[in-house]
């Protein structure tokens, strides 16, 4: 019990049991003892613990560290959180007399504010490892479909061909920038070590603020003790960044999930990376993505349900923020178990880049070539545009397509229509012809992966 002095009874059981938070805590317990060390550290430099008090501190903290990988030193149902259970059991390893000192100076609301700091820092590095892997399992699925054809789409109707890799690669540059975003993240919170905070005023013993966060991988330290306790914006920005990359895979999923159905039949999963029914036998199922799809919806839950708990919550610290850790660290395991198998089921796609290439064409997808064909002879563009509208319009009206128009069909539409329009009413001329930056046709889009990669090695 961290807090005996001024009460006369101990907790009731029900306030032990809405209080008690180590079943989800304890994860942070190497980083409370990370934050132990450190503070022992500052306490010995400002002479509150003698050299030898100071090592024998550092000698419990490891062998609770030890008992902890071991899973032989766990929390007690007494445990209020994992400081008390850290402190309890650090007495029972060293004694009171010297495990007693080493809560001076500190709170549970600057320990807790730094090494919840600590923990999302590692696992926004892993997290944005793996969406660097599915970053490069969509290059290489772009490089090696490098010049495929597609039919692009916007309103999910046809719309202009353009490369499969491509295609691929716009899902790559936006995975691309939630790493970026997780970098910026890091940025700001690991130059903010809030440990010296104490429960909202600061410490009055002389400690160094600035040694504590250097021993744990800051670069700085809070500079403000109220805010350092109390802000939880490096929660719901992190809780941001996790459901944003949600949402990005949730729509390379929705489109695997599509692109799988026997009607578009563009993709096949490979067997490792997708499910059967238990009872009809020829079903082969998108699990992967559909999982993706659905936890996306629990990514925004956690941080709408992060910034609802936050919402109008007066300085500094209340226990309200206790709330703040179930859901980042579910969006992060979220995406730790997601990202691995979303990865391997877009490497292992295999692309019908014949069926792609021959439905490219069709929906009158050229009519904007012939437009832009036009254009380039001199036509203004809002006359073109009627005039490839004439085309379809003839087209649709004889169940045929743009290029089994003639000459003479041409000629009797527009006499600007002539037979050279045909350079341009094939899928290849067509992306070929949309060459600037950022365009689809081939060149660009090597140089867009080339581009990418290069992002990739520096991330
Ligand atoms: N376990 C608490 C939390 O996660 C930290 C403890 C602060 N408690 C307190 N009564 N000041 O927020």
């Amino acid at each position: 019990m961290l807090w005996g002095g001024r009460f006369a009874g101990g907790p009731s059981p029900e306030l032990e049991a809405l209080s008690r938070s180590t079943h989800f805590d304890w994860r942070l317990a190497h980083y409370d003892i990370a934050g132990s060390h450190a503070h022992a550290k500052a306490l010995g430099a400002a002479g509150l613990l003698t050299p030898a008090e100071e090592a024998e501190l550092h000698r419990g903290l490891d062998a609770l560290s030890d008992g902890i990988a071991a899973g032989t030193v766990v929390p007690d149902p007494s445990d209020e959180d994992v400081h008390g259970a850290l402190e309890r059991l650090l007495i029972e390893e060293v004694g009171t007399e010297v495990g007693g000192k080493l809560r001076a100076g500190r709170s549970r609301n600057d320990q807790i504010a730094t090494l919840f700091r600590c923990y999302l820092l590692d696992h926004s590095t892993i997290v944005g490892g793996l969406l660097l892997d599915l970053v490069d399992a969509l290059a290489g699925q772009a490089e090696e479909h490098l010049v495929a054809i597609m039919p692009g789409r916007t309103h999910l109707q046809h719309a202009q061909p353009v490369l499969l890799s491509h295609h691929l690669l716009a899902h790559a540059w936006a995975l691309l920038r939630d790493v970026d975003r997780l970098a910026d993240w890091r940025r700001r919170v690991e130059s903010d070590s809030p440990y010296g905070s104490g429960a909202l005023a600061g410490q009055s013993l002389g400690l160094n603020p600035e040694l504590v966060a250097a021993e744990l991988g800051f670069t700085g330290s809070t500079a403000n003790s109220i805010d350092g306790t109390a802000s939880r914006d490096f929660v719901t920005e992190l809780a941001f960044v996790a459901a944003q990359a949600g949402v990005d895979v949730s729509r390379i999923a929705e489109e695997v999930i599509l692109w799988a159905t026997k009607e578009f039949a563009f993709v096949t999963l490979h067997d490792s990376w997708s499910t059967g029914s238990s009872i009809m036998p020829q079903k082969k199922n998108p699990d992967i993505s559909e999982l993706a799809r659905g936890k996306s919806g629990r990514l925004v839950g956690n941080l709408t349900g992060l910034l609802t708990t936050l919402k109008a919550l007066p300085l500094a610290y209340n226990r309200d923020l206790q709330e703040d850790k179930e859901p980042v660290f579910d969006s992060i395991d979220t995406l730790e178990v997601l990202l691995p198998a979303f990865t391997g089921q877009v490497a292992t796609l295999t692309f019908d880049v014949d069926r792609m290439a021959e439905l490219a064409p069709q929906g009158f997808s050229l009519a904007t070539d012939i437009a832009e064909w036009l254009v380039r002879q001199g036509v203004p563009f809002r006359v073109a545009h009627e005039v490839a509208g004439a085309c379809v319009r003839e087209c649709e009206q004889r169940g045929i397509e743009l290029h089994e128009l003639t000459d003479d069909d041409f000629a009797a539409i527009s006499p600007d229509l002539t037979s050279e329009v045909r350079s341009v009413l094939t899928v290849e001329g067509s992306v070929s012809s949309r060459d600037g930056r950022g365009g689809t046709a081939p060149t660009r889009v090597a140089e867009q992966l080339a581009e990418l990669r290069s992002r990739v090695a520096d991330a």
